[in-house]
């Protein structure tokens, strides 16, 4: 008879006994995983959590300002934000591997939490990660053995061997809806709890291959996009998750009496209650028509959409 309150309560005791008066930081993603994480730790030891929220320069349209706003307002939650859009982006600079992207990430986020930390005179000892067990088992299951990798998870896998935090992960055995309720309870805003899921390496796994501020530029407005109308259609939450992808190739269009050649933006929407299995989402046509003339009309560089019609397994939800 698992219910959230009880949940929270084990949890917050828990947290209690094993942080004594340390202090703790919080890596931010702006998803609903790592700020449920927070607002529980939060609830267990109050102001000896900072929060750090860092700009990648791989979030989505207006989303730091979000974050700045339900955390440091709704939750009174003390909140850093870091602003490393560079250090990201020239980290994967002519990186176009999947994992080896993930991996860069990983370590990024790490040496910007540790920076951050150091600069704030802290000294944290623990580090709050918003990891659910989809991402513990699909992650073991890479570890070796006859199994292949899915892919590394970046709260997972990618930690660096010396880093100097310790790990608090109190949504470790939870799955999304069971977080959602957590949420709830703690009295997140229904727009944060009720949020689709957003990969911690962000928009630079949804950029096909080799990662560049133009890419990212017309990705983010498609995405915007995309999210808006679907938001009008009062689709969203019937949707797991939605989102568009760069692809890193372009193709042939005309406008007026001219040929154009340039990139194709992909379309992805599934239903899912944890993620580990999708359905691609059945949009009624005039809501894709019009998502579609939108981003070609409006996201210059872009004159062709496609809608993802693959299902998890064998497709993962990601593209990459
Ligand atoms: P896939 O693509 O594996 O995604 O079907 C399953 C769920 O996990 C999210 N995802 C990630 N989340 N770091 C994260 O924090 C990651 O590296 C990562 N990769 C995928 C994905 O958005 C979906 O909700």
């Amino acid at each position: 008879d698992w219910t959230p309150g009880h949940f929270i309560d084990l949890e917050v005791a828990k947290i209690r006994e094993l942080v004594g008066d340390k202090q703790v930081i919080c890596g931010l993603s702006g998803g609903v995983d790592s700020s449920v994480a927070a607002a529980l730790v939060h609830k267990a030891i109050g102001d000896q959590l900072t929060c750090i929220f860092v700009d990648t320069g791989l979030l989505r349209l207006h989303e730091r300002e979000q974050v700045e706003r339900t955390m440091r307002a709704h939750l009174g939650i003390k909140l850093i934000t870091v602003r490393a859009e560079d250090r990201f982006l020239n980290g994967l600079a002519g990186e176009g591997d999947p994992e080896k992207k993930r991996k860069i990430i990983g370590h990024t986020f790490i040496d910007v939490f540790e920076d951050a930390s150091a600069e704030a005179g802290q000294g944290a000892e623990f580090l709050v990660q918003g990891t659910l067990y989809p991402d513990v088992i699909e992650s073991v299951s890479a570890k070796g053995g006859p199994s292949a990798t899915i892919k590394t998870h970046h709260n997972v896998g990618g930690l660096k061997p010396d880093m100097k935090f310790r790990l608090i992960e109190p949504l470790r055995e939870l799955f999304k809806d069971e977080v959602r309720n957590v949420g709830r309870e703690l009295g997140l805003p229904e727009e944060m709890v009720g949020r689709h899921p957003f990969p911690g390496p962000g928009l630079a796994i949804r950029v096909l291959g080799e990662v560049t501020p133009y890419a990212v530029d017309i990705l983010r407005r498609a995405d915007a996009i995309y999210l808006e109308e679907i938001r009008a259609a009062g689709l969203y939450q019937e949707i797991w998750q939605a989102f568009a992808v760069f692809l890193p190739v372009r193709s042939v269009g005309v406008m007026g009496d001219g040929r154009t050649y340039e990139h194709v933006i992909a379309l992805r929407a599934v239903t899912s209650t944890d993620g580990m299995t999708a359905d691609w989402f059945s949009f009624p046509h005039d809501v894709l028509g019009r998502i579609s003339n939108r981003i070609i009309n409006e996201v210059d560089g872009v004159n062709r959409v496609v809608y993802d019609i693959s299902s998890k397994p064998p497709a993962t939800i990601e593209w990459e």
